[in-house]
């Protein structure tokens, strides 16, 4: 990896998609007027958090115009826009989907959403499932200056795909999210910190602005973790753009002093497995 500069862009979502995408739009160009290179989206930014409407608000890789607006902004603004999550249409099937574009607006990589939001919370029952289908890949996404991992919000909960991600050479794992009043003050900070401590590397986690109206209240706080579990930049609950140098020096110094990677007993736990 080089350094380069990293934006998050926290950003209000509402019911209308033409205004989310714009909103997105311009909220990507002032993070590139800014110096950003890298510029995160949280998820689902075109569409409210509402699992009944993704299907009505999902489009097509081909035929998208939130796909066009990203991949159209990446190649003026000559960025990599990893593009939080929209609902894909996909035959049948609508996913949950970050679409990464390079600086020529040429797609780098696709996430779907491999572990659904199925949970049942003290007044907050969510089913994802009830209207998407599950993403079965790994995400790698080689932009030249830097190696990204992506994972969307719920599967930060699962540090063996983070693992998986580390072991095939990222950089920075990227997670547009959206966690809610109960998961956010519990878990955010902690998930987001551990995954970056257990990995060493950079998490830059994206979430949508709080609006309290909303159906489903949204955490905030978007956050960015160096590879030592330090919080390097944490947005408030409101909109926001926040900026940050990742540093593969950062990532050398810390692998060196506490060499977790190296020193994995692969063969044991193969062993102990059995
Ligand atoms: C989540 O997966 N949206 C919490």
């Amino acid at each position: 990896m080089d350094k380069c500069k990293l934006a998050v862009c926290q950003i209000k979502v509402t019911s209308d998609k033409g205004f989310n995408i714009s909103h997105a739009e311009d909220s990507v160009r002032r993070a590139a007027r800014q110096g950003a290179q890298v510029v995160v989206l949280p998820e689902m930014f075109n569409c409210p958090y509402e699992t009944h409407l993704f299907p009505s608000y999902a489009e097509s890789y081909s035929k998208g115009e939130t796909v066009q607006m990203m991949s159209r902004v990446a190649d003026q603004l000559d960025i990599v826009l990893v593009g939080g999550s929209i609902p894909e249409r996909d035959g049948d099937f609508v996913y949950n989907t970050c679409f990464t574009f390079g600086p020529r607006g040429d797609l780098l990589g696709r996430h779907r959403k491999v572990h659904l939001f199925d949970v049942d919370l003290p007044n907050l029952k969510v089913q994802e499932s009830s209207t998407l289908g599950p993403g079965n890949e790994l995400t790698v996404i080689d932009a030249g200056f830097c190696k990204i991992g992506v994972m969307i919000c719920f599967d930060v909960r699962f540090p063996e795909l983070a693992r998986l991600l580390v072991l095939a050479g990222i950089d920075v794992l990227v997670i547009p999210a959206a966690f809610n009043l109960i998961t956010g003050p519990a878990h955010w900070d902690l998930t987001m910190r551990a995954r970056a401590v257990d990995n060493q590397v950079y998490v830059a986690a994206a979430s949508p602005a709080r609006d309290d109206r909303a159906d489903y209240v949204a955490y905030g706080h978007s956050i960015v973790v160096d590879p030592w579990g330090d919080v390097v930049a944490r947005a408030g609950t409101g909109e926001e753009i926040i900026m940050v140098e990742l540093d593969p020096e950062k990532i050398r110094e810390v692998r060196g002093r506490l060499p977790l990677l190296t020193q994995r007993r692969t063969d044991l736990y193969e062993i102990i497995r059995k």
